[in-house]
């Protein structure tokens, strides 16, 4: 157990908390081996796993999303390149329509967004009377991806 580390080193370089480090685990995103006394004790390629988590909680991934793409690396043994490389294409039309729709909110700010505020001179004309809303909730000019979660 000595080149495993402790809950807060894995904290300290990965940069979650360590109650969320605990959830994780309890989410079956990560694990962590337990010393006699019970203690925590991670592989250092766990640091991976939650880098990756960082990152796609960052670009709007769903916890099922994260697990269901996780799920693809290997339990029995670390996970290499050609591991990661499957999860890069799984998610590659995902992330693709997240950059899509990043780029249309970026240059579509300073249009009507169809979003009901009918505060843009635009809006008389491209949402006149709030026709939009025939469409759905939240601003429904801009791409599904940045539509509010549907509750
Ligand atoms: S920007 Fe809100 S309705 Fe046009």
């Amino acid at each position: 157990m000595d080149d495993l580390l402790t809950i807060s080193q894995v904290a300290e370089r990965s940069g979650f908390a360590t109650s969320a480090l605990r959830f994780y685990e309890r989410e079956g995103l990560i694990e962590a081996h337990r010393t006699t006394g019970g203690q925590r004790r991670y592989e250092r390629h766990e640091l991976r796993r939650l880098a990756f988590i960082a990152a796609a909680r960052h670009v709007g991934l769903s916890l099922d999303e994260i697990r269901d793409a996780l799920s693809l690396l290997p339990s029995e043994r670390h996970p290499n390149k050609a591991d990661w490389t499957r999860i890069s294409r799984s998610w590659r039309r995902r992330l693709d329509a997240e950059i899509i729709a990043l780029e249309k909110l970026r240059d579509g700010l300073d249009g009507c967004i169809g979003c009901g505020c009918l505060s843009l001179q635009r809006c008389r004309l491209s949402n006149p009377r709030d026709t939009a809303a025939t469409r759905g909730s939240g601003a429904v000019f801009l791409p599904q991806p940045l539509h509010p979660p549907q509750s």
